[in-house]
């Protein structure tokens, strides 16, 4: 019964649209098919449209796309390129793919295997994935971006290396499409190496000295694992007769985490040439 009844609305339908167009066809006084007809048989297309139509609702109308109607026009569905065209995007194949429907341009759905496609747009990002590999040069952009525009968090994939580091620190020392190559930032603070390297965080914090006030990535600055000099900071600190014959800093400061404290003026270092003695053990402050 209700087949019966779509097939004689069919019917009713095609007749009166041929009889329409044909009129219209020979007869240009009668009314011809315009935009405001569609609505009167078609709903979803007028629907969407109103809803999410973007640029196809504001620069367009339907008979921009749609010129002429069946059955006196047999071919009204109109191929993109007819008006997108001069831009590495236009040329990717099967449109619909992703804008899945021409009424709604804007809504994209995005499977979880693509990359080629993005690169049409976006290429910042792909120089950074080929340069610096890592196991996220082997995943597709959507892997990680499959819904387009939004931007994941880390630790949707990943643990952070201490249960108090927040996702948005880890921008900190990683980004997203080099993660191996670890930059610090200049405020990392010390607590944030400390899930990796216990001793040398522990060791900083219970010593006296003042490289204690000292952030660790103040030395260890930029690249991850950078060893600085001493001299770095402190150019030449005593006289050249003392560095002839202690050649490392070490010989006398113990390591930059744990610095050994003497007592000011136990080195005599008035004659230039002189051999310098070493400070005696009683100077050395206790700690
Ligand atoms: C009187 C009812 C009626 C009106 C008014 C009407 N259509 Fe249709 N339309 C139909 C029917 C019925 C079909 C299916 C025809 C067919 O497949 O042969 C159809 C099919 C279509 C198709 C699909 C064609 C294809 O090849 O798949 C498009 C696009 C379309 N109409 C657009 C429009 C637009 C745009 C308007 C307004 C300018 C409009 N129609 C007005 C009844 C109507
Ligand atoms: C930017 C061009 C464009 C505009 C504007 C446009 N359409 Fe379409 N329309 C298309 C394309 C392309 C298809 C084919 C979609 C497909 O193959 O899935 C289509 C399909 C259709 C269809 C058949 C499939 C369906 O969704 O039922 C109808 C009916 C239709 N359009 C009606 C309209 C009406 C009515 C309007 C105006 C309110 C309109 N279209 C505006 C491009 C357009
Ligand atoms: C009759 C011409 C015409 C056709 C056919 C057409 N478009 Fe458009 N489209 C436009 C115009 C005009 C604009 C607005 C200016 C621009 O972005 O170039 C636009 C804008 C868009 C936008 C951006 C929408 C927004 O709101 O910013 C997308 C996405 C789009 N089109 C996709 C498509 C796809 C996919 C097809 C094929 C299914 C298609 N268009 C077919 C004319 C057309
Ligand atoms: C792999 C998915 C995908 C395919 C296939 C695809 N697009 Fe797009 N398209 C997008 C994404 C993502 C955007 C960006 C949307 C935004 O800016 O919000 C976009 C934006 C657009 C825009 C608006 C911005 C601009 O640069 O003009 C137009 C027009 C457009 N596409 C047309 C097309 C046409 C025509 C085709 C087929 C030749 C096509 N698209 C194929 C995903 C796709
Ligand atoms: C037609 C061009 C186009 C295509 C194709 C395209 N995008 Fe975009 N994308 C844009 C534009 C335009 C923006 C907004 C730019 C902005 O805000 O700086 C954007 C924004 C983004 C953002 C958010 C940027 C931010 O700063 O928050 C991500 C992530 C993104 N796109 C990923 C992708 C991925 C993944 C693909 C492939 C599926 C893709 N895009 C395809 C044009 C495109
Ligand atoms: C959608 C999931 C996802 C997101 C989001 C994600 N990753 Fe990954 N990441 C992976 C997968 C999958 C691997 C490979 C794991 C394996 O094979 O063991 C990986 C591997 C890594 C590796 C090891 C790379 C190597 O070559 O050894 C690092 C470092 C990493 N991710 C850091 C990050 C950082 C930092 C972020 C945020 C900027 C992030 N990831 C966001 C899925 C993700
Ligand atoms: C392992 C997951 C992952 C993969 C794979 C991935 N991204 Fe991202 N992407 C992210 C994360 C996380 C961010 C946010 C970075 C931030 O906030 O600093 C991001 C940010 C972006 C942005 C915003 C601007 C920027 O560079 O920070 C764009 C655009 C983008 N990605 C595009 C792409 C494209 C294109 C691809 C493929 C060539 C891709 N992404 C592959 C996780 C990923
Ligand atoms: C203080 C700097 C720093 C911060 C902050 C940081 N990471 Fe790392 N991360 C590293 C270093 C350094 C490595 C590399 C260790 C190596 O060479 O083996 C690493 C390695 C990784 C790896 C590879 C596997 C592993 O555990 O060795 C993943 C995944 C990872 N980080 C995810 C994250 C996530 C997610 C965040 C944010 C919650 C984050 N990282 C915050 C410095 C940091
Ligand atoms: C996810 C763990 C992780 C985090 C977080 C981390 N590192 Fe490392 N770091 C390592 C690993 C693994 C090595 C390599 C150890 C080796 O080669 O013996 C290393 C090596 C180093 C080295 C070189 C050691 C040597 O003997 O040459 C320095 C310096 C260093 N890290 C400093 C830091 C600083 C400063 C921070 C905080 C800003 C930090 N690391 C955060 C894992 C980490
Ligand atoms: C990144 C720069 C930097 C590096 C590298 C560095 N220092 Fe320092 N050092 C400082 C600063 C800053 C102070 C504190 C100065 C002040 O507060 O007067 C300091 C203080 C000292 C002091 C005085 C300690 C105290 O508690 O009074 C000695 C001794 C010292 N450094 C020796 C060294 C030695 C030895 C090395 C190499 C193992 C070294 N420093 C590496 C920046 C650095
Ligand atoms: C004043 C500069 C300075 C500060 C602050 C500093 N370091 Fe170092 N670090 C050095 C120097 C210089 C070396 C090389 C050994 C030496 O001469 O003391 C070193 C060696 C290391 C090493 C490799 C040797 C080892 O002890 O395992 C690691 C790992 C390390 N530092 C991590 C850290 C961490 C983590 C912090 C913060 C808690 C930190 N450093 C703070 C200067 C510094
Ligand atoms: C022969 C032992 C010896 C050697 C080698 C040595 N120092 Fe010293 N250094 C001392 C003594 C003793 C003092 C004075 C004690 C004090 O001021 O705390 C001192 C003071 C310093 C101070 C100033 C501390 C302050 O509070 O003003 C710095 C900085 C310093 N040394 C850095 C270095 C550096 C860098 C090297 C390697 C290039 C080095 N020293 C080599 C013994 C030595």
């Amino acid at each position: 019964m209700k087949k019966l009844v779509v097939l004689m609305q069919a019917v009713v339908i095609s007749s009166l649209l041929s009889g329409m167009l044909a009129v219209v066809a020979c007869a240009a006084d009668k009314p011809a098919l315009t935009v405001a007809d569609c609505d009167k048989c078609h709903t979803a297309a007028p629907a969407d449209i109103a809803a999410n139509g973007g640029a196809h609702k504001t620069s367009l109308n339907c008979q921009d796309c749609h010129a002429g109607h069946p059955p006196l026009v047999k071919k009204i569905i109109p191929a993109c390129s007819q008006c997108h065209t001069g831009k590495a995007h236009y040329n990717l194949s099967n449109c619909l793919r992703c804008h899945t429907n021409p009424h709604t341009p804007k809504i994209i759905k995005l499977t979880n295997n693509i990359t080629d496609e993005c690169l049409t747009c976006h290429t910042e990002q792909i120089v950074k994935l080929k340069q610096v590999k890592s196991k996220h040069s082997a995943l597709a952009c959507t892997f990680c971006h499959n819904v387009h525009g939004k931007v994941p968090l880390c630790t949707q994939c990943h643990k952070p290396h201490s249960p108090e580091m927040t996702a948005t620190e880890c921008k900190k020392c990683h980004q997203a499409h080099m993660p191996t190559a670890v930059y610090m930032s200049a405020n990392t603070p010390n607590k944030m190496c400390a899930p990796c390297h216990k001793r040398p965080y522990e060791t900083l914090a219970s010593s006296d000295a003042k490289h204690r006030n000292l952030l660790c990535v103040t030395c260890h600055k930029d690249k991850h694992k950078m060893i600085p000099t001493c001299q770095s900071c402190h150019g030449v600190p005593h006289a050249a007769g003392i560095m002839a014959r202690f050649t490392k800093c070490s010989d006398c400061h113990n390591i930059a985490h744990k610095l050994n404290h003497w007592d000011p003026g136990t080195l005599d270092t008035s004659d230039k040439d002189a051999p310098v003695p070493l400070p005696k053990k009683g100077a050395r402050k206790k700690k």
